[in-house]
């Protein structure tokens, strides 16, 4: 570096976000692992660690109360990085199941009747809080600061307000992993003036899709009054800049992954076993916005109108528990659990089951395994932020050019769309036809479409 940039200050980077990339557990011995957490925040930005340097700030999934036991696992996660935030318990449960995902999670996906309760609320202001002073104690001036998702929508309100006590300029960027609904949808929740206050401390403030960051800036004007100027927002004299911002996948990890001995004997069993049957595979976390039920029954549906399939064709479905301690998603997990015994029920063979259902965990190799082998990827979101699944499983089919049936309510649609097959997932009939011209596409407008898709995940890289 030249003089001049080297008295350039160095502007570190931190990370923000509810839960850590890893989760710890306690082992027998009293010591503490962590294993990577799933999800899609993760995926997204897992490839910028391997250009850039920053420290990431969350819970770690547990919160021991002795100050020894907290020193452990802050040093076991320090070797990564990653700086736990303690939460007590039941606040940790009140922030995260009570009002993060039983209320605002179904608001951001346009669900109806969310009860809102100012109990879970009140956690939530005092989680977010607790991480700002986190925050404040670590940032620098110059220090960018980038929080993300719903769990922290007040932090860069109580984040800017800390610094300014201490003289100190704040850079904060905001990054939302969901959508963002209609100001319509988004006024049905009491705190909703709230949430975009807290947003419009930030310095930037990113959307997946357009018409996401849309339905924002028309939320603050509805419901803040405040004043759209281009892409930016004028509120109470500071203006905040918004954007949309395309996330995506490290395609060479799957690449590398899929080259391992390993892989390779894990994908010649499989399709060994499926030789004479082709593989429609969905991979979701257990979640109702991912439309499982739906997409049980439009698989359902396809055998039934086209009785020439039963038997040739199985649908396997890697379920990934997920919020488990909330009703909703407890629910969820029995229907679909019922659904898929009753499908096999009606269509099963001796020798043949319609569903593979998985609702587990899986590990990496064995995920990459399955979606180098499936025909189709059938992704049936009612809501979705984006849905990486999409990217990765083209990102896996270099060699088989399979087909990808994608919800057009998934934020990756709007991407994707000349090289899939969209439907709309409260359409069944729909759903099977996609199905239907999926499975029965030539081989030359497989690779057409594949071609397409492959450019735009391979340039689209984080
Ligand atoms: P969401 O963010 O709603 O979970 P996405 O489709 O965007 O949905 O991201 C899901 C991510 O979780 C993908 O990157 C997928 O590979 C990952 N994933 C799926 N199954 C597992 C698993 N068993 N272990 C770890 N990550 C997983
Ligand atoms: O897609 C939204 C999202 O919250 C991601 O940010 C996250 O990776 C994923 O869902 C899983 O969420 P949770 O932290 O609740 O397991």
């Amino acid at each position: 570096p030249n003089a001049e940039q080297s008295s350039v200050t160095k502007r570190n980077l931190i990370v923000v976000s509810n839960r850590l990339p890893l989760s710890v557990k306690r082992t027998e011995d009293g010591s503490y692992t962590s294993s990577m957490s799933s999800g899609g925040l993760v995926t997204s930005l897992s490839g910028l660690t391997k250009t850039t340097e920053f420290r990431w700030f969350g819970w770690p999934g547990m919160s021991p109360q002795e100050p020894a036991e907290q020193e452990k696992i802050r040093q076991s996660l320090g070797a990564h990085n990653a700086i736990p935030v303690f939460l007590d318990e039941e606040l940790a449960n009140r922030h995260y199941n009570g009002f993060s995902n039983q209320i605002l999670w179904p608001t951001l996906h346009y669900q109806s009747g969310v009860a809102f309760d100012d109990g879970p609320w009140e956690a939530y202001k005092k989680v977010n809080e607790i991480f700002a002073d986190y925050i404040a104690d670590a940032a620098q001036e110059e220090d960018l600061v980038w929080v993300h998702d719903y769990h922290l929508m007040l932090l860069p309100r109580l984040l800017r307000e800390r610094m300014a006590k201490k003289k100190r300029q704040a850079c904060i960027g905001f990054s939302l992993h969901t959508p963002f609904p209609a100001s319509e949808a988004m006024r049905t929740l009491p705190v909703a003036k709230e949430l975009l206050q807290g947003l419009l401390s930030s310095t930037l403030v990113g959307f997946h899709t357009e018409d996401y960051r849309l339905n924002f800036v028309e939320s603050c004007q509805y419901l803040l009054n405040a004043r759209a100027q281009d892409s930016s927002i004028l509120y109470k004299d500071r203006l905040v800049k918004t954007g949309r911002f395309t996330v995506g996948i490290d395609p060479e990890k799957f690449n590398d992954t899929l080259r391992k001995g390993e892989v390779q004997a894990r994908i010649k069993q499989l399709n060994e076993r499926y030789k004479e049957i082709k593989v429609i595979l969905g991979v979701d976390r257990l979640d109702y916005i991912k439309g499982l039920t739906q997409k049980l029954h439009g698989f359902e549906q396809f055998l039934t109108d086209n009785p020439r399939w039963q038997g040739k064709v199985v649908l396997v479905q890697v379920a990934v528990p997920s919020r488990e301690d909330v009703k909703e998603y407890q629910e969820l997990e029995t229907q679909i659990s019922c659904l898929v015994g009753k499908i096999n029920g009606k269509f099963s063979q001796p020798e043949y089951t319609p569903i593979v259902y998985l609702h587990r965990s899986i590990p990496f190799t064995e995920l990459t395994a399955l979606y180098s082998i499936a025909d189709m990827c059938l992704l049936t979101s009612s809501r979705d932020g984006m849905n990486l699944v999409a990217f990765e499983y083209i990102a896996c089919q270099e060699q088989r050019h399979g087909v990808l049936a994608l919800s057009e309510f998934a934020g990756a649609s709007v991407f994707m769309a000349e090289g899939t097959v969209a439907f709309h997932p409260a359409n069944i009939k729909e759903m099977s036809q996609a199905i239907n011209k999926g499975l029965t596409m030539s081989r030359d407008e497989r690779t057409e479409r594949y071609k397409k898709l492959e450019r735009f995940v391979n340039r689209n890289t984080r």
